[in-house]
């Protein structure tokens, strides 16, 4: 049997390379997370060649099952390929552990094809997986933000614009906001998916195969859209790594809201919700302490996220065509933003299901604090006043409540036509809490009977989604295991 050559590209090289920067170099410290994508990529390509007549039949298929066998074989242990002394990168490992199983025809593989259409060809792979992957556990975690949403019914909380107690709002109203937030990063990873879903194999290193190829075969196999339409590109763009890592960046970023929100209504001082023990942390040195941790390493993991988005943006700045060697420089922070993303996706849904609000609290936070006094300016806008005027006879009653330490509710009507002769004693039903929800009656309101529709109306949604991405098969169960 031949033995291959060290180095897949040693031909023209009179010295070996330099230890150091060998090892340097290497991408297969971090590239053998893409073994199962550069499987698949390889035995398509060995289906083109069988029609272009370099493979026979039988060749072809000793090759796809010698393929399947190496994939096998790492499948349990898939980062020891990280330790592989001799591979330069994935693609190398998997020909030379394909040249030990079938000797020289092993090396036909690598006829008419380049290690740059097929990294381009694995990491679109790697992140459509991904998403899908991404898109179960997303889809998990809007469920439980419905099941507290409808746990709640019409319990209220205050709604906060800079911070400061606004507006009643029903608990499921604010809950759904996120579940918005999710849909929307769930149709950006769905995007994603379209825009990379092209196949670059067959355009060799830069300007497309040298042999006559049928890309269709390839990218037919491979169940993409349809071959890639400029080698050039096809080889040396990125985009839709940071297309992917932007909109994970969003999700992160959406995820960190809701973590801090829990964090701020965990505390004292809202004391708007229960952070469940198994959850959450001790103090070493405060026996009192119930810490939410949970929550805080999720609002801090954007920082990861982000910084693999941003890194990747500053590498593809500037880069000439077509393949340079810096596009290696993606898949370090592809990987860990796809882990950090999964590992989120999965804590979140058990931690929201497990979360308890406190209605009451919320409720009584609702009845201070003149949070219908919207609704009490709006039922001055009924009686004929215009809006500015209505603000600031309202405005002039809720000074005179405050120095009097009461709400507007508790004055009487006397008190109230000191501010305007319109008010009469419709004022109190129109300012009660169920009132004040129910005045915002327009679509995406907070109106009861608007939210409940909501409900049903997302819940349909959501359940679209789950058709299309759930219920999580035994790969992702894998990854779950491996995260
Ligand atoms: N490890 C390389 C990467 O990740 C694969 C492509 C190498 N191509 C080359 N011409 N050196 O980009």
């Amino acid at each position: 049997m031949t033995e291959p050559p060290a180095k897949m590209w040693s031909g023209r090289f009179r010295s070996a390379p330099h230890p150091i920067f060998d090892q340097w170099q290497k991408s297969i410290r971090f590239d053998w997370q893409l073994i199962d994508e550069e499987v698949l990529a390889s035995k398509a390509h060995a289906l083109m060649l069988e029609d272009a007549g370099i493979l026979t039949h039988d060749e072809r298929e000793r090759i796809g099952h010698a393929l399947d066998i190496i994939a096998d074989n790492y499948s349990e242990r898939q980062a020891d390929i990280g330790n592989d002394r001799q591979a330069e990168d994935i693609h190398h490992f998997v020909e030379l552990r394909l040249t030990e199983a079938i000797g020289e025809l092993g090396l036909k593989l690598h006829t008419g094809r380049s290690r740059n259409e097929q990294i381009a060809t694995d990491l679109r792979l790697y992140i459509e997986f991904r998403c899908r992957m991404l898109l179960v556990y997303l889809g998990k975690w809007i469920e439980q933000l419905l099941v507290q949403a409808k746990t709640a019914g019409d319990a209220v909380m205050p709604a906060y614009t800079h911070l400061q107690r606004a507006e009643p709002v029903l608990v499921a109203h604010w809950l759904l906001a996120y579940v918005e937030m999710l849909l929307r990063d769930a149709s950006r990873l769905e995007d994603c998916m379209k825009r990379l879903n092209f196949c670059p194999l067959g355009s060799g290193a830069v300007a497309g195969a040298t042999l006559a190829l049928d890309r269709t075969i390839a990218a037919r196999e491979l169940h993409f859209t349809a071959p890639t339409a400029n080698s050039m590109d096809a080889t040396s763009d990125r985009d839709f790594v940071l297309e992917y890592l932007n909109a994970l960046t969003l999700l992160a970023l959406h995820a960190s809201r809701f973590a801090e929100e829990i964090t701020l209504f965990a505390t004292a001082e809202f004391g708007f919700v229960d952070l469940p023990e198994e959850f959450s942390t001790g103090s070493s040195a405060m026996p009192q302490k119930k810490n939410p941790d949970l929550t805080e390493l999720v609002r801090g993991k954007v920082g990861r996220i982000h910084g693999a988005a941003e890194s990747v943006t500053l590498l593809l700045k500037g880069l000439p065509l077509a393949y340079n060697k810096d596009l290696q420089e993606t898949q370090e922070p592809l990987f860990a933003a796809s882990m950090e993303a999964l590992k989120m996706l999965l804590v979140l849904p058990p931690f929201t299901r497990a979360l308890t609000f406190r209605t009451d609290r919320m409720r009584a936070a609702c009845e201070t604090g003149f949070l219908n006094a919207m609704a009490a300016a709006t039922y001055l806008v009924h009686k004929g006043i215009p809006f500015r005027k209505a603000h600031e006879k309202i405005g002039n009653a809720v000074r005179y409540c405050i120095e009097r330490g009461c709400e507007l509710g508790d004055l009487s009507l006397e008190e109230l036509r000191q501010f305007g002769s319109e008010f009469d004693t419709d004022f109190f039903a129109a300012v009660t809490l169920e009132a004040t929800l129910d005045c915002h009656d327009v679509i995406g309101g907070t109106a009861r009977s608007r939210v409940h529709a909501a409900l049903v109306e997302t819940q349909q949604r959501v359940d679209a989604l789950a058709a299309k991405y759930g219920p999580v098969g035994h790969e992702q169960e894998a990854a779950h295991a491996r995260a």
